[in-house]
């Protein structure tokens, strides 16, 4: 019997509440998802006791920053209180710049298209282009302005954002680093995404994107629903999937600059900047709850079937926002991470399958068992409301045949962002040179094997 050897594969970059392999001043986590955080730059900066005093320490301004209604239940409550060297509100008017490639929903640009739609990766840019510039939007639904729905973007980047800073008031962006490390500098502080990482930014907090190792390329899925939370585990019990304490939050490190910084907000489907004379990444101490996070695909908890079945997509669900409907999610991040099959007598790749969500997938690396090709790192595949898909031919007839020992499927790791509306994708996604229009081939082929 042949069982494929675990190779020990670890991404090493997260260890702990520190970051190894760096010494960017700043970078340090404080450790734990949906944490009351707090954390001082300068000793003495944070207030005790009371969030408001009348004077705030060292002559810092207090600001209260809400991620949920001041009324939602403690559960779901989301704020921080910042203390910063100038106050947010001391700014220049805003004035709308070009959008480049980025979109938002509604998305009226083409009809909803029910065809299986697949992509390879973005071509890398010609041009000098930092992380704002370098997003491209592949479609979305819902609509911006009522805070329901997603954007799906691509980025693709060359070059820091220097003197830029950006946020969205329009959505948590969830970042899927697919090529290159981001250090995100954040209002709140720094963190280190790479390839096999996740980063989240919550929405209205701002922040600059660096590119430490150059080159930078990956997804986003731009939440404008509820922020994104752990799923419920039911039976599963108290501990799995992604555990609480492998999310990073930052601790507080901030720009005390007075430059020349253009402040980009991301506001109702449009772009608009500010000329700062100053950086805004100027919080010297803040707690709360409205935090960006960093975490490991690779510690993710992996659970499946230990007898027959391959279980639904749904029991690799990472991160989910839910709707007003319980068990509906606006999205759900989802990830096929490193996991042993052992299901006897079963099917074990994914099966075929309609689903009336609309199921939007990545590949980090590697490739997904059940693509045997044409689904490549940094491509990326749409199967939207009851499209039918599953395994492509070649995956269908070797997974019917093989022997069922024991395997780890250790080669790739993809992932899914999957959600309750049809996703309608932009022009520009459908008519770009690098789809791959001839999909629906994958599943020429499938013959008839009724011997009644
Ligand atoms: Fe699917």
């Amino acid at each position: 019997m042949k069982v494929t050897q675990d190779t020990g594969k670890r991404n090493t970059a997260i260890e702990g509440a520190q970051v190894r392999g760096t010494q960017e001043p700043g970078l340090l986590y404080s450790p734990g998802f949906g944490n009351e955080h707090s954390s001082e730059a300068v000793p003495g900066a944070l207030p005790v006791g009371r969030n408001a005093p009348q004077r705030a320490p060292l002559g810092l301004y207090a600001e209260q920053l809400s991620g949920t209604a001041f009324t939602e239940p403690r559960a779901h409550n989301r704020r921080s209180w910042l203390y910063r060297i100038r106050p947010s509100a001391a700014h220049p008017p805003f004035r709308r710049i070009p959008n480049g490639a980025l979109r938002s929903a509604p998305f009226h640009d083409v009809e909803p298209d029910p065809n299986r739609l697949r992509w390879g990766p973005l071509p890398p840019p010609t041009e000098p282009t930092d992380f704002v510039q370098g997003l491209v939007t592949v479609g979305g639904n819902g609509d911006v302005l009522r805070r329901e729905g997603i954007a799906i973007h691509w980025y693709a980047a060359n070059r820091s954002m220097d003197t830029r800073v950006f946020s969205s008031s329009d959505g948590e962006f969830l970042i899927v680093p697919q090529q290159g490390a981001l250090l995100l500098r954040t209002e709140l502080g720094l963190l280190r995404a790479e390839p096999g990482h996740v980063a989240l930014i919550p929405r209205g907090i701002r922040f600059r994107v660096e590119l430490p190792d150059g080159a930078a390329g990956g997804y986003v899925c731009e939440n404008y629903g509820r922020p994104f939370q752990l799923p419920d585990l039911g039976p599963i019990g108290a501990n799995g999937l992604a555990n609480a304490r492998d999310f990073l939050a930052p601790v507080a490190f901030f720009e005390d600059r007075d430059e020349d910084t253009e402040v980009v907000n991301k506001f109702g489907g449009n772009l608009w900047a500010a000329d700062y004379d100053h950086s805004p990444l100027n919080v010297v101490a803040w707690h709360g709850n409205h935090v960006p996070y960093v975490y490991d695909l690779r510690r993710f908890n992996v659970l499946g079937s230990i007898s027959y079945d391959h279980p639904d997509p749904s029991i690799f669900t990472v991160l989910t926002s839910p709707s007003d409907t319980p068990g509906l999610a606006g999205a759900d991040f989802v990830v096929f991470a490193p996991r042993w099959l052992v299901g006897e007598d079963t099917f074990r790749p994914p099966y075929f399958h309609r689903n009336v969500m609309s199921e939007f997938m990545g590949l980090i690396e590697g490739a997904y068992d059940a693509k045997a090709e044409g689904f490549v790192p940094g491509g990326a595949s749409l199967h939207n409301m009851m499209s039918a898909h599953g395994p492509d031919r070649a995956t269908f007839e070797r997974a019917s045949d093989a022997e069922l020992v024991p395997r780890k499927v250790d080669d790739g790791l993809a992932f899914m962002f999957e959600t309750r509306w049809p996703v309608v994708p932009t022009g520009s996604a459908l008519t770009a040179g690098h789809r791959q229009v001839g999909y629906d081939r994958v599943w020429e082929g499938l013959e008839r094997n009724f011997r009644p």
